[in-house]
């Protein structure tokens, strides 16, 4: 990812509350975060990104979104696996998020990747208010 696919990113952005170009911007210059995006063919259009962040043998994502019209496809598929491939390939130990407990989708997504519910955090989210699951994927014997 680089700076100049941050407003494709930004649209694509669909959390409550959105992170802005801004954060996005930030989030590309961490010493720890690494992103990655999809692109689609044929149309050659942006379809979705994940974000990030690796150290000490953890991993965090703390973002994946995939464009409206191509979820459903098996993009964000494609970006899990392409970073959790490279997280094994940092020997990452674990890997952690945070989803909405009501984001079904995203959840029957982690969990067919083999995360683990591992907390609960209430009230954790705002605009609106819900409480986020936390999820663990182990990665050590990978
Ligand atoms: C969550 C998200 C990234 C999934 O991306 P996607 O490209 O649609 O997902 P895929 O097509 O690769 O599907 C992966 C899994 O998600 C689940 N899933 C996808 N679409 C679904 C639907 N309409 N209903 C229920 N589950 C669904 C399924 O478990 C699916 O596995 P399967 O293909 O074996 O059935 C996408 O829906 C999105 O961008 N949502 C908005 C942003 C968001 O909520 N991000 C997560 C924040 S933590």
């Amino acid at each position: 990812m680089t700076e100049e696919d941050l407003v494709d990113l930004v649209q694509a952005e669909q959390e409550k509350p959105a992170w802005t170009f801004a954060q996005f911007a930030e989030e590309l210059h961490h010493p720890h975060g690494w992103q990655l995006i999809a692109f689609t063919r044929e149309p050659y259009q942006f379809g979705g990104y994940i974000c990030c962040r690796s150290v000490a043998g953890e991993a965090e994502i703390l973002k994946i979104a995939v464009t409206p019209p191509f979820r459903g496809q098996g993009v964000g598929s494609l970006l899990l696996q392409a970073a959790i491939t490279r997280m094994v390939e940092e020997k990452t130990t674990r890997c952690y998020l945070e989803v909405r407990d009501s984001n079904i989708i995203a959840k029957g997504l982690y969990e067919k990747f083999g995360f683990r519910q591992i907390g609960h955090r209430k009230g954790y989210y705002c605009s609106p208010r819900e409480d986020a699951i936390v999820y663990k994927l182990g990665l050590a014997r990978r």
